[in-house]
C-alpha cells in the first residue's frame, strides 16, 4: 500500500521514496506489476469496481497499474502538482492534452518553434477536424496580444523551444489566457522536470516525453501528462484510458527507478553543458553558441528570471553550413549522433536533416534552423573529454 508521504520532503528525497507500494513481501526496490489485468474475489466485488475504483484498486492496465501508479505520484510530487497520468510516449502526452480539452470550432493558439510531431498534431490533424489554429513568434508578446482571442480554448507551447532554445515569457502569455479562459498546455521537455518553473509561471497542464530527462539512459518510449486531479482525472483519463495511450508497466517501473538518480544526472549533465557553451562561445568557426544562460542569448534575463539553470542541451551554428557541419559531426569520437536528447551518453543532432527534415525550407529559416546548426546534448562523461572532443572536431573543418 501506498505510504503517507511528507509534504515537505525536499525534491530528491521525494525523488527516491514518494509513491512507494509494498506488497505483502515487502521487497526494497519498488516492484513490476507486469500485469494487463486483475482479479476479483466475487462478481459483486467486480461489479462495484466497475461502478467505482476506490484509491489503489485497479481495473485493466490501459486504466492504471500500481507499478504506473508509483511513477505518476511521485512525478507528480516532484513537480508540485496533484496528479499525473503517465503515457506510452511525449507524443502520446501532447496529442491526449490537446485532444481532450479540443472540439470542433475551437480555437487554439501555439508557439510556431516546435517539435516537428507536435506541429504535425496543431497543422494536420486537429485543422482536420475543424480547430482552428493560429501560429505565433513565441517571443513576441504582441503576437500572442494580437492572436489569442475571446473564443480561444487552449494556448500551446514548448516553454523552451527544440532545437533553438528560444524562451516563452510564459508568465505574461499564460495571463493572456487565462484572461479568456483558455488552457495553457505546455511542453516542458527542454526546462527538465528538475528545473521546471511551468506551474509556477501559470501552466495548467504540463506534458513530458519521459524518454527525455526521466528515462535518461536511452532505453523507453514514456511521457506524462500533470496538472490538477479534477484536470487529470475528468478530462485527461477519460481520453487516454479510452483511446490506448497508457504507458507499460515495465516502462513505468523503467521511469521509477531512473526518478532515483535524475536531480544526479540533470545537475551533472547541467554544469558539463554550461562549461561546454562557455568553451565555445566566441569560436572563430561558429556563427553563434545558443544556451540560455550564455549572456549573448537573446532572452539571457528571462532565462536567468525563468531559470534555475541553463538546461542540459546547447545549440551551435557551425560556419559554412551542412558540408561544415556534417564534417564536424563525423569528426566527434564521444559525442555520438543520434536523435534524442538529455541521455547519458552525449548527443549531436542535425535538425534540418533529421528532426526537423519536413519542415518547408522558409519555415526552417524562419524557425533559426539553419543549415549549419547543431543540437549538442551533454551526458554524463566527464566534461573536459567532451570540450576537447567538441573542439578536435571543430579543428578538423
Ligand atoms: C519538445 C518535444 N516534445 C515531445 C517530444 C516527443 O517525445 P517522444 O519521442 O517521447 O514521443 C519530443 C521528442 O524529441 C520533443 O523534443
Amino acid at each position: 500500500m501506498a505510504k503517507n508521504m511528507a509534504a515537505n520532503w525536499k525534491k530528491r528525497t521525494k525523488l527516491v521514496h514518494h509513491g512507494v507500494r509494498r506488497s505483502q513481501y515487502g521487497e526494497l526496490s519498488e516492484a513490476i506489476f507486469l500485469t494487463q489485468g486483475f482479479v476479483y474475489d466475487t462478481a459483486e466485488a467486480a461489479e462495484a469496481r466497475f461502478i467505482k475504483a476506490g484509491e489503489d484498486e485497479y481495473i485493466y492496465a490501459r486504466y492504471g497499474n500500481p507499478t504506473v501508479r508509483m511513477f505518476e505520484e511521485r512525478i507528480a510530487a516532484l513537480e508540485g502538482t496533484e496528479d499525473a497520468f503517465a503515457t506510452a510516449s511525449g507524443m502520446a502526452a501532447v496529442n491526449a492534452a490537446l485532444m481532450a480539452l479540443l472540439k470542433a470550432g475551437d480555437h487554439v493558439v501555439s508557439s510556431r518553434a516546435l517539435f516537428g510531431s507536435c506541429l504535425y498534431i496543431l497543422e494536420e490533424v486537429l485543422t482536420r477536424f475543424g480547430v482552428e489554429v493560429t501560429f505565433v513568434d513565441g517571443t513576441d508578446l504582441d503576437q500572442w496580444k494580437k492572436a489569442i482571442r475571446p473564443d480561444t480554448k487552449v494556448v500551446f507551447l514548448e516553454s523552451i523551444s527544440n532545437p533553438t532554445l528560444e524562451i516563452i515569457d510564459l508568465k505574461a502569455v499564460s495571463e493572456l489566457a487565462h484572461a479568456v479562459g483558455a488552457t495553457v498546455v505546455v511542453d516542458n521537455a527542454f526546462a527538465t522536470p528538475i528545473y521546471s518553473y511551468a506551474l509556477g509561471a501559470g501552466a495548467d497542464l504540463v506534458v513530458y516525453s519521459t524518454t527525455k530527462h526521466v528515462d535518461g539512459q536511452g532505453r523507453c518510449l514514456g511521457g506524462v501528462v500533470l496538472g490538477t486531479t479534477e484536470m487529470i482525472r475528468k478530462t485527461i483519463e477519460p481520453y487516454l484510458k479510452h483511446t490506448g495511450g497508457a504507458m507499460s508497466p515495465f516502462n513505468a517501473w523503467v521511469m521509477l527507478k531512473s526518478l532515483e538518480t535524475m536531480d544526479l544526472r540533470v545537475r551533472a549533465q547541467t554544469a558539463t553543458a554550461t562549461r561546454l557553451a562557455g568553451a565555445l562561445e566566441g569560436h572563430a568557426k561558429l556563427n553563434r553558441v545558443s544556451f540560455p544562460h550564455l549572456p549573448s542569448h537573446p532572452q539571457y534575463a528571462l532565462a536567468k528570471e525563468l531559470m534555475e539553470e541553463g538546461g542540459t542541451v546547447l545549440a551551435i551554428d557551425v560556419k559554412g553550413g551542412k558540408e561544415k557541419a556534417f564534417k564536424v559531426l563525423n569528426a566527434l569520437n564521444i559525442f555520438t549522433i543520434s536523435n534524442n536528447f538529455a541521455d547519458a551518453k552525449s548527443i549531436v543532432t542535425h535538425p534540418a536533416t533529421t528532426t526537423h527534415q519536413r519542415l518547408p525550407d522558409e519555415q526552417k529559416a524562419a524557425l533559426g534552423i539553419t543549415s549549419g546548426l547543431i543540437r549538442v546534448s551533454c551526458g554524463l562523461e566527464d566534461a573536459d573529454d567532451l570540450i576537447a572532443d567538441m573542439l578536435q572536431a571543430l579543428d578538423v573543418i
